[in-house]
C-alpha cells in the first residue's frame, strides 16, 4: 500500500511544501507588481534584496536562499565518511568483483569469465576527487596488476562504456595523464569496435572482449535501444581526441547521423532501434528507460566541443520541444509537472488497423535526471550570452532557455515530492493520477502519484524500491552550482540523511531498500557501482565549492565521470 494511502504529508522533510511555496509566489509576484508600476519603487526594492542592478530573476527564483557557491566542509566530510564505509566494505569482501552484495559480504562478476573492474574502475575517479590517497593508489594497483579484458564472455556495450570505459579516462584526467588508464582504455576500445560492423552502423548491444565480436542481444534479436546507441558518444569521442587516432570518434558519430536521418517526424525518438536498417521501430517513446540519456548525449556532445557542433543543438532542441508538445503533463491535485509516456497501441488483430498512441502517466526515477539536464541547456544552448550568471537572468536566456528553465525547475520540485515517504527516499516509477484513473471514489486518494500495485501484507512491487539511484541529487548538484540557492543543498542533505538512515549496512556498505513506504525498510542484497560512482560523487560535489570540477570545463557522461570540455580538432561529420 502506498503512502498516498495511509499517511500524511510531513511538511518537515519536504521544503517545496505548498504553503512556502505560496508565500514565496505571494512575494515575487507583489515584487514583480511594485517593479512593474514603478521604476523608482521597483528600485528600492531590488536595493532592499541586495541587487545593486536591476534585473529580472527567473521563475523559482528566491534572493532569501542565495548562498552562493563556498563549500559545506562538515557535510561534505559527511559525505567522503559514507563513501569510505561503502568501498572499504568492497574491498574487505570482493576487491576486483563486478558486483558487491554487502548483506553476504560476497562479490558476484557479470559473467562467469571473471570480472572486468566494473566496480573498481567506476569509483577510481570519486576517490581522486575525494582526496582518498590510500584508497585510490591500491585501486590503481589492482588496475595495473590484476584487470584484464581477456575474457571469453558477452558484456554489455553501453554499460561497458559509460562504466569502465568512462571511468578510466576520466581517472586519466584527474591523475594528471597517468598512462596505465589510456592504455587500458585504448584496449578496451579496441576490443568493442566491431560492434559497429553492421549493415546501419548502429552498435549490436552486446561484445565479447576476448573474441573481438559484436553479439545480438538474446531478448532483442535484430533491436537496439535508442538510449544505448547513443550514449557511447562522449567516451569513444574523447579518446580520438586524447589519442589522435578518429576510428573511435567516427564510428560514434555515424550512429549520430543515422538517427538524425531515422528521426520520427515531431522531433520524438522510440525506444527501439533496427540495427539492420537504421530505422526507428514502433515502441514506446519516454524520458525513463531505453530513452532517457538519448536527450541528455544530444546536449552534452553540443558542451563537450565547446558549443561548435550545431547539429546537436538541433537534433536537442527539436527533441526538447516534442517533449514539451507531447509529454510533458501537470498532476491533478497540486500542478506538478512530470513526463508521461506514450505506448503504442492497435486496436484490433487486424495488422492494417490504426496505430493509436497512449499517455500513460507514469514517471520512472531515472527521468529526475533530465530537470538538472533542462537547467544546464537553458544556460548553454538556450543562452543568449557566453556565460550566463549565477542565478541567470531573464535577459541572459532565449525564449527557448526560459521554458527550459522553467520546466526543469518544476521537474526537480516533481522530484523532490517523489520523495515524500516514510523512508524520504523516492520508488524506482511513480504513478500520476488522471481523472480517467477512475480513482476518486478511493478511500483517501492520493492527489498527485502513487506506487502502483503497492498492497499491505503483500511483498512490494518493483516499482517501489529505491536502489541507490543518483538522478535526484544530479538534478540537484546541477541546479545548485547554477543558482548558489542553498534549498537545493537542503534537499540532497534531506536525502543523504535518508540513505544513512535507512541503505546503510553497520557491517559496511549500502543496499537497496525493497519499499520506499515501510519502515522499519526490508534490504536487497545490493549494492549498485553507481552509487559510489555518481550519488555519492554528485552529492560530494554538491556540498564542494564551485570551483571542484566547474561546469564550464566539465561534462558529466551518464555514469558521472567528468571528461573535459574541449575545442575538437576533429570536424562534425554530418549537419
Ligand atoms: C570475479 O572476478 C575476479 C577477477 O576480476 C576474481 O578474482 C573473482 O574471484 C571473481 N569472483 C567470483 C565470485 O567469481
Amino acid at each position: 500500500m502506498s503512502r498516498r494511502y495511509c499517511c500524511q504529508t510531513s511538511g518537515q522533510q519536504n521544503a517545496f511544501n505548498m504553503p512556502r511555496y505560496f508565500s514565496l509566489f505571494v512575494a515575487l509576484a507583489t515584487a514583480f507588481a511594485l517593479y512593474q508600476y514603478s521604476d523608482f519603487v521597483g528600485r528600492g526594492v531590488q536595493v532592499w534584496l541586495g541587487q545593486d542592478e536591476p534585473s529580472r530573476q527567473l521563475p523559482g527564483w528566491s534572493p532569501s536562499s542565495y548562498i552562493g557557491l563556498e563549500a559545506d566542509i562538515t557535510k561534505r566530510d559527511a559525505i567522503v565518511a559514507a563513501f569510505r564505509h561503502a568501498w572499504l566494505a568492497y574491498e574487505r569482501d570482493a576487491m576486483g568483483a563486478d558486483e558487491y552484495h554487502p548483506i553476504s559480504r560476497k562479490g558476484s562478476n557479470l559473467t562467469e569469465e571473471g570480472g572486468i573492474g566494473y566496480t573498481v574502475v567506476d569509483a577510481l575517479d570519486t576517490m581522486l576527487l575525494m582526496g582518498l590517497d590510500a584508497e585510490y593508489q591500491r585501486a590503481r594497483t589492482w588496475v595495473e596488476e590484476k584487470m584484464t579484458f581477456e575474457r571469453d564472455a558477452d558484456f554489455n556495450t553501453f554499460e561497458t562504456t559509460i562504466r569502465v570505459l568512462g571511468g578510466l579516462l576520466s581517472a586519466y584526467h584527474l591523475s594528471g595523464g597517468d598512462a596505465l588508464y589510456l592504455t587500458r582504455a585504448r584496449d578496451l576500445a579496441d576490443r568493442m569496435l566491431p560492434v559497429f560492423d553492421t549493415p546501419s552502423g548502429l552498435p549490436l548491444s552486446m561484445v565479447n572482449l576476448q573474441k573481438r565480436q559484436g553479439v545480438h542481444d538474446k531478448d532483442n534479436p535484430g533491436l537496439v535501444s535508442t538510449a544505448e546507441v547513443s550514449t557511447i558518444q562522449l567516451e569513444f569521442r574523447y579518446l580520438s581526441e586524447l589519442t589522435d587516432v578518429d576510428v573511435y570518434w567516427k564510428k560514434a558519430e555515424r550512429v549520430m547521423a543515422v538517427i538524425r536521418t531515422a528521426r520520427m517526424p515531431p522531433g520524438l525518438a522510440s525506444i527501439f532501434m533496427d540495427v539492420r536498417e537504421g530505422r526507428f521501430i514502433t515502441s514506446a517513446i519516454r524520458l525513463g528507460s531505453r530513452g532517457d540519456s538519448y536527450y541528455e548525449y544530444l546536449l552534452k556532445q553540443f558542451i563537450q566541443t565547446d558549443r561548435t557542433e550545431g547539429v546537436y543543438r538541433e537534433m536537442y532542441e527539436d527533441a526538447v520541444q516534442a517533449i514539451h508538445d507531447h509529454l510533458v503533463q501537470k498532476s491533478l491535485a497540486s500542478g506538478l509537472t512530470y513526463t508521461a509516456e506514450l505506448i503504442p497501441e492497435r486496436n484490433s488483430a487486424d495488422p492494417h488497423a490504426q496505430l493509436s498512441w497512449r499517455l500513460t502517466p507514469k514517471q520512472d526515477f531515472l527521468v529526475c535526471f533530465f530537470g538538472g539536464n533542462l537547467l544546464l541547456s537553458a544556460t548553454r544552448s538556450g543562452a543568449l550570452v557566453q556565460d550566463v550568471s549565477v542565478p541567470p537572468r531573464l535577459e541572459e536566456l532565449s525564449e527557448v532557455g526560459r521554458r527550459d528553465w522553467t520546466t526543469g525547475v518544476e521537474l526537480i520540485r516533481t522530484c523532490m515530492d517523489t520523495h515524500d515517504t516514510k523512508t524520504g527516499l523516492a520508488p524506482e516509477i511513480a504513478h500520476f493520477r488522471i481523472p480517467s484513473d477512475n480513482m476518486q471514489s478511493v478511500l483517501n486518494a492520493p492527489g498527485d502519484w502513487y506506487i502502483k500495485g503497492a498492497r499491505a501484507g503483500e511483498f512490494p512491487p518493483y516499482d517501489a524500491r529505491y536502489m541507490l539511484r543518483p538522478e535526484t541529487v544530479e538534478s540537484l548538484f546541477v541546479a545548485f552550482r547554477l543558482t548558489g540557492d542553498k534549498r537545493y543543498r537542503e534537499h540532497g542533505w534531506a536525502i543523504f540523511r535518508a540513505i544513512e538512515a535507512h541503505c546503510r549496512i553497520p557491517s559496511g556498505g549500502y543496499a537497496t531498500i525493497v519499499n520506499v513506504d515501510e519502515v522499519p525498510v526490508r534490504h536487497e542484497d545490493k549494492m549498485e557501482t553507481f552509487f559510489l560512482s555518481e550519488t555519492l560523487k554528485y552529492l560530494f560535489l554538491l556540498f564542494s565549492d564551485g570551483d571542484t570540477i566547474p561546469l564550464s570545463k566539465y561534462v558529466f557522461n551518464t555514469e558521472a565521470h567528468p571528461l573535459p570540455i574541449f575545442t575538437p580538432s576533429i570536424r562534425t561529420g554530418f549537419s
